[in-house]
């Protein structure tokens, strides 16, 4: 609180429609601005950011209590959040998040990737979690604000962006199982490096046969947290063996492909395009999205579709299979160089970056840093 008071006032409201007043949810009108006036040393090394390690000055709050609606939007200095130790999120876990980021572009200008599509996937979530759902062009003109006010943290190099964390968790203070009745909306932000500072490289896939981590009809297609938690086990022990990821198959029968560590996961079968259908275990991801909207408009077939695990390890051996890719906002694509199932152990395309993997990362990333022109219309400036 002390803090907060030596923070200047200053009153950059934004005026938003009450939207959807009749259904008494929201009840926003305007986020007010409270500016630190303490700034934190920026980053000098933009080689060594890292990724989510370091923080902005400031945060976007927002409340949710029964009766009120989400309320009290506002930007303030990034600073902790003081909750009860009863507060349901250390609990039960009911809390969701997005994540994507923000680009400074050829021109200067700041450049984000869709953001649309992450507000309507965090209402997807919330409607899973029983989490009262927000209003997403109000959501999309918080962030455009609060990315506004740390424009100086983005940075400049080749590659970095500012990444963009929304997430929302439950803090009744109550030790009882239900819905909560009051929430937090969060938003931070972080300078992130290069994913891939010494250009794209292949990875080591292991396919996971013990552990799962979502079945349909549970919370794979949200961005809960605790489906994070229920995949770090199966994480670490693939890294111990030397993997850098495990490649997820279904819950049920063990048998189909479903995702690649955080990732959405490609194969390429000759001229066909394969992924996996989203039927209730997979987080539809904006980057597997844009893919599969990008392949389509250069002429490729794709099929999304459940992909059996030994349908893959079958065209590994006949070489059918001539590249495998992962999808996400982080490395936007990452191509698997090596696939161990089982006892075998696949080299996909010689270990090399495939063709259509470079060329897919060189259009998207091309789009995302304001490189090339934005044909379908994904770039949103800030
Ligand atoms: C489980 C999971 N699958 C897929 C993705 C890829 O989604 P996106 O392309 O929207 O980043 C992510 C990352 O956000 C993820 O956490």
């Amino acid at each position: 609180m002390k803090n907060a008071k030596k923070c200047a006032k200053i009153d950059k409201s934004m005026k938003i429609a009450k939207k959807d007043k009749q259904k008494g949810v929201f009840n926003l009108q305007k986020i007010n601005v409270e500016l630190t006036k303490n700034p934190k040393q920026k980053p000098t090394d933009e080689s060594a950011l890292g990724f989510g390690k370091i923080f902005t000055d400031h945060m976007f709050l927002m409340n949710y209590d029964e009766g009120q609606g989400w309320h009290d939007p506002r930007i303030v200095p990034y600073a902790p959040i003081s909750i009860e130790p009863s507060a349901m999120v250390f609990h039960y876990g009911q809390a969701d998040f997005e994540g994507m980021k923000a680009y400074r572009g050829e021109n200067g200008k700041l450049l984000l990737f869709r953001p649309e599509k992450n507000m309507q996937r965090l209402n997807l979530s919330n409607e899973r979690l029983c989490i009262p759902k927000i209003d997403e062009d109000f959501a999309v003109e918080a962030i455009k604000q609060l990315v506004n006010i740390e424009q100086d943290w983005v940075p400049h190099s080749e590659g970095t962006s500012l990444y963009i964390r929304p997430f929302i968790f439950a803090v009744d203070p109550c030790v009882g199982v239900h819905p909560a009745k009051h929430l937090i909306f969060c938003i931070i932000c972080s300078p992130v490096g290069a994913y891939y500072p010494e250009g794209l490289n292949p990875v080591k896939i292991y396919v996971e046969q013990n552990y799962v981590r979502a079945v349909t009809g549970g919370l794979g297609f949200t961005k809960a947290a605790a489906n994070y938690a229920a995949s770090l086990k199966a994480q670490a022990d693939s890294e111990k063996l030397g993997y850098t990821q495990v490649l997820w198959l279904d819950g049920v029968e063990r048998k189909y492909v479903e995702e690649v560590g955080t990732m959405n996961v490609f194969f390429v079968f000759g001229d066909e395009v394969v992924t996996p259908a989203l039927q209730g275990s997979i987080l539809g991801g904006i980057t597997r999205l844009s893919t599969i909207e990008l392949l389509r408009s250069w002429g490729y077939k794709v099929t999304e579709r459940r992909l059996a695990i030994d349908e893959v390890a079958q065209a590994a051996k006949n070489g059918k299979l001539t590249e495998a890719f992962g999808t996400g906002t982080a490395a936007v694509i990452s191509p698997i160089g090596i696939l161990k199932y089982g006892d075998d152990v696949f080299t996909i395309n010689n270990n090399e970056i495939g063709s259509l993997s470079q060329k897919l990362y060189d259009e998207l990333t091309a789009i995302q840093w304001g490189k090339a022109e934005d044909k379908l219309g994904w770039s949103v400036e800030v």
